[in-house]
């Protein structure tokens, strides 16, 4: 359960007071000082799954004369990202989309994407709220929303357009790396970073949701240790880019 009520980062501040929305943590601000390092001034910017809007306003603060897009399927993230866009004193566009669907073909120079990505065995939940769960479920191995990021975001780039990606190493990695590699040129891993697998100690947790990450850690398909009271795991972010040529 989330008990502070904002976090700050740099100049900026952020709720962290509703159960409902994702607010920034270590990997969100990660993603977020990288997107402020690769967008360039005046660039077209979207960050999708923006929960609390956190990589967008950070954008739209630092980088001098970038248009900025947030977006998100959670009505309570994007109220969210509205007030914290307000509070910092930032013009952002917040758009209900399904990952980029509402946005046109070649539109960004750059998007910015930290989907949910922790595994969720078969009818099981990690006790999380509604707006955490769907902030969180990523499917078996935690990689549907990941691959669907990575796949979707090719064609509302600009050709030579960049994807930053957060991945979390709790999804399956492998996979979402040959995605990167078969859909983009130049796949680079620009920061990584240790952090819990915080499920496990914000949720309710049994022991079968615990044996299926140690399952699937065993097997090679997650990235995970578990010699600490809340397992540990890793997130990255890469930076993908839009080859030139159209796909042959
Ligand atoms: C892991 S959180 C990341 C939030 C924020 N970008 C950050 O880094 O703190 C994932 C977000 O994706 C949103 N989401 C889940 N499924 C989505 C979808 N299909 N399209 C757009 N957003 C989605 C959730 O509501 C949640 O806000």
């Amino acid at each position: 359960m989330t008990t502070t009520t904002a976090i700050t980062w740099r100049e900026l501040s952020f709720e962290a007071s509703d159960r409902q929305v994702y607010a920034p943590r270590p990997a969100s601000l990660l993603l977020a000082a990288k997107a402020v390092e690769r967008v360039r001034p005046g660039e077209r910017f979207l960050d999708a799954c923006t929960g609390s809007g956190v990589v967008g306003i950070a954008v739209a603060r630092y980088v001098a004369g970038a248009e900025v897009s947030v977006a998100d399927v959670n009505p309570s993230a994007l109220e969210a990202a509205h007030r914290n866009a307000d509070a910092n004193g930032v013009a952002i566009q917040v758009i209900f989309s399904d990952l980029y669907k509402a946005f046109p073909n070649d539109g960004f120079d750059v998007i910015s994407v930290h989907p949910p990505a922790v595994p969720y065995p078969p009818g099981a939940t990690w006790g999380l709220s509604e707006g955490m769960t769907l902030a969180t479920d990523g499917g078996s191995d935690g990689s549907e929303l990941v691959i669907r990021s990575i796949v979707e975001a090719r064609s509302h780039l600009r050709p030579g357009g960049r994807l930053l990606l957060l991945l979390p190493h709790w999804s399956n990695v492998a996979l979402a790396r040959r995605t990167l590699e078969e859909h983009y040129v130049q796949v680079q891993e620009l920061a990584r970073l240790e952090v819990e697998f915080f499920p496990a100690r914000d949720g309710v947790v049994d022991e079968p949701l615990l044996e299926h990450v140690r399952q699937l850690a065993s097997n090679g398909t997650i990235e995970m240790t578990f010699e600490t009271e809340v397992p540990l795991s890793v997130v990255s972010v890469i930076e993908a880019t839009r080859p030139l040529e159209p796909q042959g």
